[in-house]
């Protein structure tokens, strides 16, 4: 199993390495455009194999594509990451290029791989890759709500004063401060619905605190988050590796589920060898629905500033 990871940043990094720790991968490519970058990444984490355990091959390359061919597995994590105060919307100027361009070399050298993307604005850049490839629909996944329904768990954990393994939850919707949708109504503790435990007002700030769960670290790191993405991507890539059934929110080009066509935004699916293997028709309640509707429109928005 041979995995790609573009962008040897933070994240692409903590993506690299979380996959190599899982030791699920026989090899795992980091390329970078930047001299040098991602081979020294990929040194450095080699280095960690014996003390993390991982017999997986972490190799890193400076803009050779070839280096990556016959991947199984792609992530695209390359482009600016925001700074505080900004919106990811905002680095559809920058990132559109990065990720057509990236998209496009990734696929010449591996024209049967599942295509996962991070970079931001990350439905938008989905549909960008939808838009820009011959890669089947349900070979290109977009990843944002893993990491928003990890942070719903963290924050409903810290309501319930609940250990994380006691909690469930996922967010559906766009990867965006205003766009996600928290599935309160769907929320448990050890399967017992957080409504029981918690009082409306405490489970809007719960869903609110989840919504700027990126850009609450972006202000304190002064730079995108990048451990829980990496998890959150390693996740993905499992699942698919392993074949795993496992079911998650992505972000994928809908044609008609949940009332929504011409668009990629997280809703639930089910994750195996074939990348998305089905979409998941979930229960909303009223205001979900509305909110679901809602933010298709603003990553609708945001896709119309794409130049296709
Ligand atoms: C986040 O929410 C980078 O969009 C990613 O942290």
């Amino acid at each position: 199993m041979k995995i790609t990871v573009v962008g040897a940043g933070a994240v692409g990094a903590s993506c690299a390495e979380y996959i190599a720790i899982k030791n699920f991968a026989s090899e795992v490519v980091i390329l970078d455009i930047k001299e040098g970058y991602a081979e020294g990444k990929a040194m450095d984490l080699m280095q960690c194999a014996s003390l993390n355990g991982f017999d997986t091959k972490i190799t890193g390359s400076t803009s050779d594509y070839s280096k990556t061919a016959n991947s199984d597995i792609c992530v695209i994590t390359s482009g600016i990451p925001r700074k505080p105060g900004m919106t990811r919307e905002e680095l559809i100027g920058i990132n559109a290029g990065i990720v057509k361009s990236v998209s496009a070399s990734l696929v010449e050298h591996s024209p049967n791989t599942i295509l996962i993307v991070v970079s931001n604005p990350m439905d938008t850049m989905t549909y960008l890759v939808h838009k820009t490839t011959d890669l089947p629909k349900h070979k290109i996944i977009g990843m944002g709500g893993a990491l928003d329904s990890a942070r719903f768990k963290y924050r409903l954990a810290e309501a319930l004063e609940a250990p994380i393994s006691d909690v469930d939850g996922m967010v559906i919707g766009g990867h965006s401060d205003k766009g996600m949708v928290p599935l309160t109504s769907h929320a448990t503790r050890n399967s017992i619905k957080v409504s029981e435990f918690l009082s409306e007002e405490r489970l809007n700030q719960v869903k609110e605190d989840t919504k700027v769960g990126g850009a609450t670290l972006t202000k304190l790191l002064g730079t995108s988050a990048w451990y829980a993405p990496g998890a959150a991507v390693s996740g993905l890539v499992h699942a698919i590796a392993c074949d795993q059934k496992k079911m998650f929110p992505c972000s994928t080009y809908l044609e008609g589920e949940y009332g929504l066509n011409d668009l990629c935004i997280g809703v639930p699916v089910i994750l195996g060898k074939n990348g998305i293997e089905k979409i998941v028709n979930v229960p909303l309640s009223d205001a979900e629905k509305a909110h679901m509707a809602e933010s298709a429109e603003g990553v609708k928005k945001t896709n119309g500033l794409l130049e296709l």
